[in-house]
This record gives structure tokens, sequence and C-alpha cells, in this order.
């Protein structure tokens, strides 16, 4: 496994592993998997309602919890300052632990412009020692700016849409200059086309391993954190299995070269759905 350093200090695994859209009667069996197989940080959020399925995951596995970096998020309609607060002891009570690793915004909402009153609670949770590090999910470049002109805390890390068919260049960027790391969501494009990808199968077949491995590859050398879900067994495994092989400078090109600003989800904007 590697791991980063976030600006804080604080160690996070560069994989981790996601479970939106996984019910809470699966995500159990999933996370023990995933536990199972070396992943140690999981991605899970409010609206996920799969919280506790989540947490009884961690509880079952018996791994010590400072082995474990655990990542959920606050949902649009707990926007503000005090039902943020409210929001992240329910979160805790769900999850049955007393702290996460790292609470996000979920997304900016900005017709309702909460979003710099919910970082302020969260950076309050910060200090206070109730959470190891905050952060942002969905953040454009100008929402980013705005925390860094109002608030003190740098987010630690901006997790939004991106895999080889939506780059984000722009917003690594602006993340790389101000010490944010970026990570990941849909990094494997929620399962869809560049899963088959011609150029990344080329690639994937000279290294013997499979396209999933080839684009995460190319996210972790893109110093790009990422969580890839899925809920087959032998998926979990195949996307752990990263650490063996590495891209040269020309696949990494090649990869870098399918971008085409296919964003799959909502654009940051424009969900402002509570
Ligand atoms: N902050 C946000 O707004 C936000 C939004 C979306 C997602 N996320 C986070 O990011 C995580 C990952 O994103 P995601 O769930 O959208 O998509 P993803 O990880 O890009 O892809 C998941 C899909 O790909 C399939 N899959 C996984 N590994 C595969 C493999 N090796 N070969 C073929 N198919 C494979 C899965 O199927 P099976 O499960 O059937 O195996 C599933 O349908 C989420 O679970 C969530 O934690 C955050």
């Amino acid at each position: 496994m590697n791991f980063v350093t976030l600006n804080n200090g604080i160690k996070m695994p560069q994989l981790g592993f996601g479970v939106w859209k996984v019910d809470n009667e699966v995500v159990t069996s999933a996370v023990a998997k995933a536990l199972e197989v070396g992943y140690r940080s999981i991605d899970t959020a409010m609206i996920y309602r799969n919280e506790e399925g989540v947490g009884k995951a961690i509880k079952e596995s018996g791994i010590p919890r400072e082995d474990l970096f655990i990542t959920t998020k606050v949902w649009n309609s707990d926007q503000g300052y005090d039902k943020t607060l409210k929001a992240y002891d329910e979160s805790l009570k769900r999850l049955g632990l007393d702290y996460v690793d790292l609470y996000l915004i979920h997304w900016p909402t900005p017709e309702y412009d909460e979003y710099v009153d919910t970082y302020k609670a969260m950076e309050k949770l910060y200090k206070d020692g109730r959470v190891r590090a905050i952060g942002v999910c969905n953040f454009e470049i100008e929402h980013l700016q705005r925390l860094l002109d109002e608030c003190e805390v740098t987010p630690v890390l901006n997790q939004v849409e991106c895999h080889p068919y939506f780059a984000q260049d722009e917003i690594k960027d602006f993340c790389a200059k101000h010490d944010i790391f970026v990570e990941a969501w849909s990094p494997l494009d929620n399962g869809g086309e560049v899963l088959q990808d011609e150029k990344i199968r080329q690639i994937a077949d000279a290294h013997g391993k499979t396209n999933a491995q080839v684009i995460l590859r190319w996210h972790l050398q893109n110093n790009t954190i990422t969580i890839p879900k899925s809920v087959t067994p032998s998926r979990i495994e195949e996307n752990f299995n990263v650490f063996d092989f590495e891209l040269s400078e020309e696949e990494m090109r090649i990869i870098d070269s399918l971008d085409r600003g296919a964003r799959r989800g909502a654009h940051p904007n424009e969900m402002n759905v509570r």
C-alpha cells in the first residue's frame, strides 16, 4: 500500500474502497472483503445510507482503529454551521466510531451559499480534535478559492469525478499549487466505457493486467488518491493488486491523451439537490 502525507501531516492510504450505491445490507460483506484483501481506507457518506453497515464491518474486522482511515461526508441538507456539527455526531453514531479520519463537504451547492459556514463548523471539529482531517468534494476552483480566502484550515483534499475520459487537469493544477490532494471519485468511470478502451487494453496486455488495474495505476502515478468501488469479491481483489507494476512515461502520456471532458456526474454548480 502506498501512503500519502496530507497537508496537516497525517498519512492516508492512496488507494481506498468506495461504497456509493451499496445497500446497507450488502456493504458489510463488501467492506469485510476489502479489509481482508488489505484496503484500510473506506469512503462512505451520510447519503449512501450505509454508515451502519460500514461500521459493523469495521467492528467485526478486529483491525485496530488506528490502522484504518475512515471518511464520511456532510450531505447538502445538513449544510450550515449548527446542522453540520449535529450531522457529524449522527454519522459517528451510525458508524459506531468516536472519530472519523476525514470529514468532507459532499457538494458545494452554491445556490444555497452555505459551504463557508459548513466548512467553519468542520474547522471547529478539527480544532477540537474530533476529526483528524477536513476537506471537500466537487469543489470547483472558485469554491476552493473562497475557502482559502475566508477560512483558516486548508482542505486536505478535494474529491472530484476523475478518470481517463475526464482528467480534471485544471483542478489538479490548482490543487497541487495549494498543497491539496485530488481524490478521484468514479476512478473507473463508474464501470463505463473506459474499461473497454482499446488503447488502455494494449497497455494492460503488455503488463498482464486489466484495464481497471492500468487506470488505477494511472491515478496513483499522477499522485491522485482514489477509491474504486466494487461489490464483486474478485474485482475488489483485482483493484487492490496495482502495486506490483509501473506504467512508463509513454504509457502515462497515452492515457493522458484520452481525456475528452466526458463528465459522467452532475456539474457541481448544478447539483443543488437537498
Ligand atoms: N463525492 C462524491 O460526490 C462522489 C460521487 C460518486 C462516487 N464517490 C465515491 O467514489 C467511489 C467510487 O466511484 P463509483 O462507485 O462511482 O465508481 P467506480 O469505482 O469508478 O466504478 C464502480 C463500478 O465499476 C465496476 N467495477 C469495479 N471494479 C471493476 C473491475 N475491476 N472491472 C470491471 N468493473 C469494475 C463496479 O461493479 P461491481 O460493484 O458490480 O463489481 C461498479 O459498477 C464511490 O463508491 C464513492 O465512495 C463520491
